[in-house]
């Protein structure tokens, strides 16, 4: 049984998703304007709108022509359901194309900033001077060249007399609103959710804690027992903290010490946690096991699969234990964007690039109920409600760690020499980060160590030792990311600490590949 953080009656916007890149950022947009947003697939139901309590709709960008056979389109009934609609960029378009307009690629092709003029006074621009042109982010092939009925340009550029149009009910922009770019983006959504769709603020971190909670009592039964999965970030932490308001001592927390953590994650969770859930939090030393486990093993799915089943193991030992026969519930510290990424992504092609073991890798066995707390979070709002829950800011702040943990940044075989130079080196990293003011700045910072060995000197003497490949990394979402300019100072001293300090190391590099084309671990 899975327990869907989705409570019936919130208020909210859906954000139609066509297949954009920026969708996301439109549902997260809202969000930050305190108001409830969803992401859903592009050809939801008009039975399904009304079900999910929508305010308003609207119909995101999409790599997409609606002039190409295979053009997403959402139920056309969406049009006549009364509420507020505001499609953006491909959502314009296919607005345009399904209400009797026209829509044609065009010669010049709009790619960058333009100066948006409002052309006519309406609720969308609404407080945005109408003699005053400001900058808009466009990206368009394609355009409307002949609107519906009933409609009006209310805006236009050099290059689209229609680059805003609306009939009174529904809006529609032909450039991004919800990209920084655009000036006045944010003023035009909230006039869009507020003004035009009349939107109640349901969305902060207070509200969303207190919702969790009730949600959360009103399934767990009264002699139910949940266990939590703590791996020491900053999602199972909070999981692991709100479900303590929720059903109190009836929580547990297992932490599985498999061997490849960084340097001071136990010391961590025991400070964090051990104090208010005394003996409900368990720690489990399983280094050995793992560590044997892995022994010979270089593939790198075969180490996550390898983690995964011990891990797997090692937690249902413990849950046996604490159980006695009673309902259990695991929870876990999902968040938003994998929801997204299996479920909803109705115009997604997923491919498999790594198996993320806390994703699919469920206690096969054992009976659990699943609850997922954080389902309906992004990852900066977790860290909001962490602050409001008074989570300590070591966990708070710290940078995503993946479940396989130094596994997975060790290229080959674990060996202990090669895990003690990756913990002891991804410390230093972090260290100087953290000294430099970095640290809480970039997405992850740690280091790398593979097999191959490059030519060092020492005193006198000539010195073999490992190559260690610095990683520090800027994203969003962990779904691209970029590497970070980081001083040449802050580099040079990173690398003389990790020689200096490492006698096994000769060299240090720096990763400077992006993703796409790398990902953020090695492995
Ligand atoms: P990649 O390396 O795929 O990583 O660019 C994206 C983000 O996911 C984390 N990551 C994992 N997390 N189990 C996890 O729980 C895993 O197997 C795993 N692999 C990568 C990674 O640290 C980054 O934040």
């Amino acid at each position: 049984m899975k327990y869907n953080h989705e409570e019936k009656d919130r208020q909210r916007i859906l954000v139609l998703d066509f297949g954009a890149q920026y969708a996301h950022l439109i549902c997260r947009r809202i969000r930050e304007l305190g108001v409830y947003s969803e992401l859903v697939p592009h050809n939801i139901s008009p039975n399904e709108i009304t079900r999910k309590n929508a305010l308003g709709l609207v119909l995101s960008g999409s790599p997409k022509s609606v002039t190409e056979p295979t053009a997403p389109f959402p139920n056309a009934k969406i049009y006549e359901m009364g509420i507020p609609i505001l499609g953006i960029c491909y959502g314009l378009q296919v607005m345009v194309h399904q209400m009797g307009g026209e829509v044609l690629r065009v010669d010049r092709k709009e790619y960058g900033k333009a100066l948006l003029r409002v052309t006519s006074k309406n609720k969308l621009f609404q407080g945005l001077k109408r003699r005053t042109p400001f900058v808009c982010w466009m990206s368009h092939g394609d355009a409307a060249k002949i609107l519906p009925d009933n409609f009006k340009s209310i805006a236009a550029t050099e290059n689209s007399p229609f680059a805003a149009i609306s009939n009174g009910q529904l809006y529609a922009v032909q450039f991004h609103p919800e990209v920084t770019h655009t000036q006045n983006g944010m003023k035009i959504l909230s006039n869009f959710v507020f003004e035009i769709c009349k939107a109640p603020k349901n969305w902060s971190p207070e509200k969303v804690i207190e919702q969790t909670i009730t949600d959360i009592r009103s399934m767990v039964g009264n002699d139910d027992i949940v266990i939590c999965a703590l791996s020491g970030g900053v999602d199972s932490a909070t999981t692991a903290w709100i479900l303590e308001r929720a059903v109190g001592d009836r929580l547990y927390c297992v932490f599985v010490d498999h061997g490849l953590l960084r340097k001071g994650d136990r010391e961590k969770i025991e400070l964090g946690f051990r104090k208010k859930l005394g003996s409900r939090l368990v720690i489990l030393d399983a280094k050995k096991r793992f560590l044997a486990r892995l022994r010979g093993v270089a593939d790198p799915e075969e180490k996550r699969r390898i983690v995964g089943q011990e891990f797997i193991r090692s937690f249902e030992s413990v849950a046996r234990k604490i159980g006695g026969g009673k309902t259990l519930w695991l929870a876990q510290g999902t968040l938003y964007p994998d929801v997204v990424e299996s479920a909803a992504g109705a115009s997604k092609i997923e491919s498999k690039i790594k198996s993320h073991h806390n994703v699919g890798g469920l206690p096969s066995k054992m009976r659990f109920k699943l609850i997922e707390p954080l389902r309906a979070l992004y990852k900066d709002e977790v860290r909001r409600i962490a602050i409001e829950l008074g989570l300590p800011k070591d966990i708070v702040e710290a940078h995503p760690f993946p479940g396989p943990g130094l596994a997975v940044r060790i290229i080959g075989e674990v060996t202990l020499e090669k895990l003690e130079i990756c913990r002891e080196a991804s410390a230093i990293v972090e260290e100087e980060l953290v000294a430099s003011g970095y640290y809480g700045k970039v997405w992850q910072a740690f280091a790398v160590v593979g097999d191959d060995l490059a030519t060092g000197v020492r005193g006198d003497e000539r010195a073999v030792g490992h190559i260690v490949i610095v990683r520090v990394v800027q994203s969003f979402d962990a779904m691209t990311a970029d590497w970070v300019y980081l001083p040449h100072e802050i580099l040079e001293r990173i690398s003389q600490r990790i020689t200096n300090e490492l006698q096994r190391v000769t060299w240090v590099s720096y990763a400077i590949s992006s993703k796409p084309p790398a990902t953020i671990e090695p492995q």
